[in-house]
């Protein structure tokens, strides 16, 4: 694939979308943002392809959307991009996205790896909402679903003083999965990718998609929600494999039907 803001690149069951432009700390600008989301809405489609992971370079996975780029715009003018909007395409894609982080995931960087399904990070990793120091605040979903993961106290913290977290910190407040030292979190990431890839596909679309809806439903609407997915796997080819070689003590082999 060609592009200029990101490279992909694609392996056994899994591919990594990665940042490219280190000379900013990978500044989300709104061509490397409508890169990315092109490019998970392509990989979203390719069979071959089961998970991806999104992810920066070691000293930065992003450091926020480009200030530049929005510094004389006026309200309409932002009204009007509607810049972020495009983030809310993510939100559709049904393969697992995995963030690789290492270095700074600031602002939109930040909320960009929320906007992942999990996020694997090195142990120099620092994250942070710091919009408020530059006279604004988050805008891509910082305020929600920061405070979704970490709670109200410690979102309020980050929000109102724009204060960087370390990976630890990250981990210890529920914002990521784990941290590894910094040569090894890419791998580890791609370990987590190749373990989705190999699950039956159709369950992982169905998991997904029910573990998101967590956070825009009531339990009520949601137990409706993973119930009807459960019961609609039994119709997939992989449901009557996998209950099958789990009694005849064998390896399933996922059609991905
Ligand atoms: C544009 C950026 C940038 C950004 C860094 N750079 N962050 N350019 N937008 N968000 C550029 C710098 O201008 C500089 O370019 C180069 O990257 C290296 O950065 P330095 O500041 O020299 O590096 P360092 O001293 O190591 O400091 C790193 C840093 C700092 C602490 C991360 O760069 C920083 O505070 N960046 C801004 C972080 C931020 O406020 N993010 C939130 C943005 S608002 P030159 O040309 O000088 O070499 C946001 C809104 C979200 O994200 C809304 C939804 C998307």
């Amino acid at each position: 694939m060609s592009s200029t803001h990101i490279i992909v690149t694609k392996q056994h069951g899994y591919a990594i979308v990665q940042f490219n432009r280190p000379d900013v700390l990978n500044a989300l600008n709104m061509k490397l943002m409508e890169e990315v989301v092109g490019a998970l809405e392509s990989l979203d489609k390719e069979q071959d392809v089961r998970c991806v992971i999104l992810t920066g370079n070691e000293k930065a996975f992003a450091a926020g959307a480009d200030i530049k780029e929005m510094a004389d715009a006026s309200a309409i003018e932002m009204l009007t991009r509607d810049q972020f909007a495009r983030w809310d395409r993510i939100r559709k894609i049904k393969k697992p996205i995995i963030a690789a982080v290492s270095g700074f995931a600031l602002g939109g960087g930040c909320e960009l790896a929320m906007s992942c399904d999990m996020v694997v990070a090195s142990e120099n990793a620092k994250f942070g909402q710091p919009e408020i120091n530059i006279g604004v605040m988050p805008g891509a979903g910082g305020t929600q679903r920061l405070t979704r993961a970490v709670g109200k106290v410690k979102a309020m913290e980050m929000v109102l003083t724009g204060r960087m977290i370390s990976a630890e910190e990250a981990l210890r407040w529920g914002l990521i999965n784990k941290v590894v030292p910094v040569e090894y979190y890419l791998e580890e990431a791609k370990n987590w990718a190749r373990e989705i890839a190999s699950k039956p596909p159709v369950a992982v679309r169905l998991a997904k998609e029910s573990v998101l809806k967590a956070f825009d439903t009531t339990i009520e609407g949601g137990l409706e929600f993973e119930r009807k997915n459960f019961y609609l796997l039994f119709a997939s080819d992989d449901q009557k494999e996998g209950m099958k070689a789990f009694g005849e003590k064998r390896k399933p082999e996922w059609k991905g039907k």
